[in-house]
């Protein structure tokens, strides 16, 4: 019995339990013990090659001098030689040049997303998809025009379309006529005494005889399914007729803001915003 427990014949180390339960002195095998040996070595190898060992005031700096910092700012310099020759470009030409170029677009593109990102999407959407209250840009419909020079001064200095308020100048019929009007005109068709009021009232002077609006103020057209106030309903356009737009002074009047850029931003960066913008709805 005790010689099955000990078949290889190993010496023990003269310890016994519970009677007969010895404990033996087999070395390890040889490959563990290289691998022991080995990684003794690569420690040391590595506390002299690199930054490893705390002390007191920091820290052993390692003989090969690197650093996380060092290789980052390594990587950075990298990049940002790629970067140069698009960046003098897009420094030297005006947007609608740097618009014409499909590199430097292609350029513009992945370069500007992150500052879209933190400037713009925070009322405009992710990609200029547009929020309630704010425009989309991502699309063919523009208030103050889609052509890269107007898309480079609107971020440049800002817009704020205005529209006063009817209330006071409407009745109530008159109120509900006109609003019908509107909704009629955006399904292509027309509401007879609204139309008549659409004159007479001054809306056209700034919507135009046909309520396709004027983008030089950034009166939007009305005779199209795109609305700038939603939801597209009575309720919304009877609100935007009765209290208008920015209109001076007016409390319950609607706030359409467009913050100026030109003081924020580089003129590089806006350039690159309105190439970016300009691909997003790539009208005029
Ligand atoms: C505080 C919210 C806000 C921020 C931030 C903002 N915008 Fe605007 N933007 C607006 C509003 C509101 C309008 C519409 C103004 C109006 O209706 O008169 C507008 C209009 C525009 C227009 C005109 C759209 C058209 O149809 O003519 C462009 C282009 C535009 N923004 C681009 C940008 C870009 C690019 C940025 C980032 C640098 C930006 N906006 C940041 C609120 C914002
Ligand atoms: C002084 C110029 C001006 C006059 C007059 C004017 N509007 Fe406007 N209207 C605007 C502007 C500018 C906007 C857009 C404001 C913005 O988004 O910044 C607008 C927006 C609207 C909208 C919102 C459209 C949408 O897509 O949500 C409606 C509806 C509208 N106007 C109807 C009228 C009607 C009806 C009248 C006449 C009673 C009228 N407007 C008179 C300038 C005017």
């Amino acid at each position: 019995m005790s010689d099955r427990k000990n078949p290889t014949g190993a010496p023990d180390t003269g310890h016994t339990w519970d009677g007969n339960l010895r404990e033996l002195t087999n070395q390890p095998p040889r490959w563990w013990m290289i691998t022991l040996y080995l990684s003794g070595i690569f420690m040391l190898v590595y506390f002299v090659l690199y930054p490893s060992i705390p002390t007191f005031t920091g820290y052993t700096k390692g003989v090969l001098g690197w650093t996380q910092m060092k290789r980052y700012e390594d990587s950075t310099a990298e990049i940002a030689a790629i970067r140069a020759p698009y960046e003098e470009k897009i420094k030297s030409l005006p947007a609608s040049e740097i618009a014409a170029d499909k590199e430097l677009v292609n350029y513009t593109q992945r370069s500007v997303k992150v500052l879209f990102g933190d400037r713009c999407a925070g009322c405009h959407g992710a990609g200029g998809a547009g929020n309630p209250g704010y425009p989309v840009l991502a699309d063919d419909d523009w208030l103050f025009g889609g052509g890269i020079d107007t898309i480079q001064q609107t971020i440049t200095s800002g817009r704020q379309g205005m529209m006063p308020g009817f209330k006071a100048m409407l009745s109530e019929q008159e109120l509900n006529d006109l609003t019908l009007h509107v909704l009629a005109m955006s399904k292509g068709g027309e509401h007879a005494p609204g139309k008549e009021l659409f004159v007479n009232k001054g809306c056209v002077g700034c919507h135009g005889m046909d309520g396709k609006g004027m983008q030089m103020i950034g009166a939007p057209n009305l005779a199209d399914a795109v609305w700038r106030f939603t939801p597209a309903n009575e309720e919304s356009v009877k609100y935007t007729i009765a209290h208008g737009v920015n209109a001076p002074g007016a409390a319950e009047t609607r706030n359409a803001v467009m913050p100026a850029f030109g003081n924020q931003l580089s003129e590089t960066e806006i350039k690159k915003l309105a190439v970016y913008v300009h691909q997003l709805g790539g009208g005029q």
